[in-house]
């Protein structure tokens, strides 16, 4: 009850060279996008490579674009579709092809090694550590994050701008470094790292003119740019200095 016919267009190929491939698929009440992939694999296409794991929005492995908007494939109702239009599904287009659906994302691993750690305050031991509930909650909207890099995909600072990624690290990671440098107990500053100025001169933070496109697409809802972007640049510059804090607050407020 309730199958149709879907018509997909999926992309496939290898390292830059491929085209977009024509299906036409069966679809039944209540499945996702992923589903209808694996159906593809099942019944027509074997080889068709796609990442994936838990099929519930938490492992972050099953991005790519759908009709060109980057989505977790699991989390991507086919119900929101016309039943009668292409849908079109396509690699993260930030990321380098391995093959058809799954992409190289050893960019996002490479920016996180950059960013020094959490360091532990030398005078208390783990179980000592108090922490005020709004610095608490702050941290765990952060840490909701589960690395689907959607967000890193639609920044336009490094999407068809390969010459900009070494020198930014994208939303996903100035957010991990808003999150150290916000943590009362990081002990960086002590420790000789100032995480404000690295962001600035090391990862790029001047770049994001806090479109808020990364926080559009984020699956968690994290509210990346107004919660840990903007403050970061406010913690980071003069704000007399930096028109695009003015503006951001003045977003923020509406
Ligand atoms: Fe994905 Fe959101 Fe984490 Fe970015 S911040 S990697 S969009 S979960
Ligand atoms: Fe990019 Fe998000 Fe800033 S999309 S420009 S990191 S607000
Ligand atoms: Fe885990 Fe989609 S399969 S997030």
């Amino acid at each position: 009850s309730g199958a149709y016919r879907a018509h997909f267009r999926v992309w496939r190929g290898e390292a830059g060279a491929g085209d977009l491939e024509d299906f036409t698929v069966e679809v039944h009440e209540g499945e996702v996008v992923l589903d209808i992939i694996h159906r593809l694999q099942a019944t027509q296409a074997p080889d068709l490579a796609v990442r994936w794991n838990c099929k519930a929005g938490k492992c972050g492995s099953c991005s790519a674009e759908i009709n060109g908007r980057p989505r977790l494939m699991c989390m991507t109702r086919m119900s929101v579709f016309d039943r009668a239009e292409t849908i079109t599904v396509t690699p993260m287009r930030t990321f380098p092809v391995i093959r058809d659906l799954v992409t190289d994302v050893s960019f996002n691993y490479a920016k996180a090694r950059e960013i020094p750690a959490f360091v532990p305050p030398p005078e208390l031991a783990p179980g000592e550590y108090r922490m005020q509930q709004e610095d608490v909650g702050r941290s765990q909207e952060f840490r909701k994050c589960i690395e689907c890099f959607l967000c890193q995909d639609t920044c336009h600072v490094v999407r068809d701008h390969e010459e900009n990624k070494a020198a930014f690290a994208g939303p996903r990671f100035l957010m991990r470094i808003a999150e150290l440098d916000m943590h009362p107990l990081d002990a960086a500053p002590e420790a000789g790292i100032d995480r404000k100025t690295s962001a600035q001169d090391e990862h790029g933070l001047g770049f994001c003119n806090i479109t808020k496109c990364c926080t559009e697409v984020c699956p968690e809802h994290i509210k990346i740019t107004d919660n840990a972007l903007i403050p970061l640049k406010e913690r980071a510059a003069d704000r007399k200095y930096d028109p695009l804090v003015w503006l951001g607050n003045k977003i923020r407020r509406r």
